[in-house]
């Protein structure tokens, strides 16, 4: 792991101090130790960033689709080959159980490798043309320099989520990873240098003032898109920013999932999509289970399987074996946490399992359930980014679905139900972007992944997630 703990920015092939010096540590979730400090970057530096990767994307976007593919192709060995090393890295400065980094290193690995397989599909259209005398065609190139601006909770996956399909269509990109985060974004640039990725085409800004990076990489004219994953209140702003220089904009944003689970669903499979939906990575994931909704006939048995399987949920650092809920990423995360816990019960909940801190250390939560919930209560118009279920209880389809869709969020929804009819109709009448049909982890390269909404806009992943890194260019060619 030591080869891949890295201390310093990456731009135009240097590997880089902040101009003035200046570091900012980055801290065990976990222990609270300190791993490494990293530059504290500014307007300058990401400024140079920009211009570095708008002179590599002049040779970038003439090599050919089967170029950049292999050199993709050689990124994603490397990343598989280091995948132990990056794992420990990722439990390290994210606090997730290793087993969790583990597969996320894979899953982040698989989007280059399917990118670098999209490359080569990057088809154009011949059109039959509305005049004997033209004939009309289509081709698609790379739309330039692309702002990556990525979150703390997935610090591989959400790079090479946007990284493969922007270095497959022919852009350039500056990443700006989560504050909380930076060492697995400059690891993975090592193996992406390592692979032969020529200069300048990925750059890295660490910081620790993340408004004044995203300030520069937002505005700047020579940025031509902005893809980000983080919260709805900060996509908003980046919409705004990008709007003077109209750049092409895809957000993740924020969601509020509800996972329903009707009376006629198989209850042990309902049970397992639950936790695993709620509680993985500590419940900070965008598309994490946010509200249950449990039918009235069912409820009583639910209730009592769901809560034995969340108490037997083991907590404690992600590198010791069997852990599978780790810290949260920081002390105002925690603190959000508990005072969500607090003001619900305070507003009628009834708090049925944990409710307070761990022992293991200052940013464990004990894994809580919440029930008696209901719309009246803060809690449940809230992202909650914690390991903490609130349980709303139904007894009519059409009456649970306007609750689930009465929210401004709409990423990701689930259901339960053994009734294909139903199936249908659940499916046409929830808005949002991804269901999980009785199935609780829907994340995969070969599908899209993207909300509807305040949610956000575009898809990544799957054969649309090249889309938003090209643009399409009509001729019109007189004969
Ligand atoms: C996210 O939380 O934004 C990503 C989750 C995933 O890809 O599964």
């Amino acid at each position: 792991m030591a080869d891949l703990v890295l201390s310093r920015g990456f731009i135009n092939g240097e590997w880089v101090d902040a101009i003035d010096g200046k570091q900012v540590d980055v801290v065990n979730p976990s222990t609270g130790e300190l791993i490494t400090s990293v530059p504290d970057m500014g307007k300058e530096e990401s400024e140079a960033a920009v211009v570095a990767a708008h002179a590599a994307f002049q040779e970038w976007r003439t090599t050919t689709a089967k170029q950049r593919a292999v050199l993709l192709k050689k990124w994603f060995d490397l990343i598989v080959e280091n995948a132990d090393a990056l794992a420990k890295l990722l439990t390290t400065e994210q606090g997730k159980p290793y087993k969790e980094a583990y597969g996320e290193v894979l899953y982040g690995a698989s989007f280059i490798e399917w990118f670098a397989e999209e490359a080569k599909r990057i088809y154009g259209d011949v059109i039959p043309a509305a005049n004997p005398n033209n004939r009309y065609m289509t081709i698609k190139q790379p739309i330039g320099v692309v702002a990556a601006i990525t979150p703390w909770n997935f610090p591989v996956a959400m790079i090479t989520r946007k990284v493969g399909p922007a270095l497959a269509a022919g852009c350039t990109v500056v990443i700006k990873p989560g504050e909380d985060t930076p060492l697995c974004a400059l690891a993975m640039v090592k193996l992406a240098e390592q692979a032969g990725i020529p200069k300048g085409v990925v750059n890295v800004v660490t910081t620790s003032r993340p408004a004044v990076v995203g300030d520069v990489l937002c505005r700047h004219p020579l940025v031509r898109k902005v893809s980000f994953t983080g919260s709805t209140p900060v996509g908003k702003l980046i919409l705004r920013q990008a709007a003077d220089t109209v750049k092409k904009v895809s957000l993740e944003l924020g969601g509020n999932a509800p996972f329903i689970v009707f009376d006629d669903a198989d209850i042990d499979k309902a049970v397992l999509g639950a936790v695993i939906s709620k509680y993985r990575n500590a419940g900070q994931t965008c598309v994490c289970t946010n509200r249950l909704y449990i039918h009235d006939a069912i409820y009583d048995e639910f209730m009592e399987k769901y809560t034995q399987a969340v108490k037997a949920l083991s907590v404690g650092d992600g590198l010791v074996e069997g852990t599978e809920i780790g810290p949260l990423i920081n002390q105002k995360a925690f603190e959000k946490v508990a005072a969500l816990v607090q003001t619900a019960i305070e507003q009628g909940a009834t708090l049925t399992l944990g409710g307070a801190g761990h022992d293991y250390g200052a940013q464990f939560y004990q894994p809580t359930i919440l029930a008696d919930v209901t719309e009246e209560m803060d809690i449940a118009h809230q992202e909650l980014f914690g390991p903490i279920s609130t349980i709303f209880r139904f007894n009519d389809e059409q009456d649970v679905v306007r609750r689930a869709n009465d929210t401004p969020y709409g990423l990701a929804a689930y259901f339960y139900t053994r009734d294909h009819a139903r199936v249908w109709r659940m499916s046409e009448a929830l808005e949002y972007g991804i269901l999980g049909i009785n199935e609780g982890i829907i994340s995969t390269e070969v599908a899209p992944f993207g909300g509807v909404k305040e949610s956000g806009s575009g898809r990544e992943g799957s054969k649309y997630g090249i889309d938003d890194y090209l643009e399409i260019k009509y001729l019109c060619h007189g004969i």
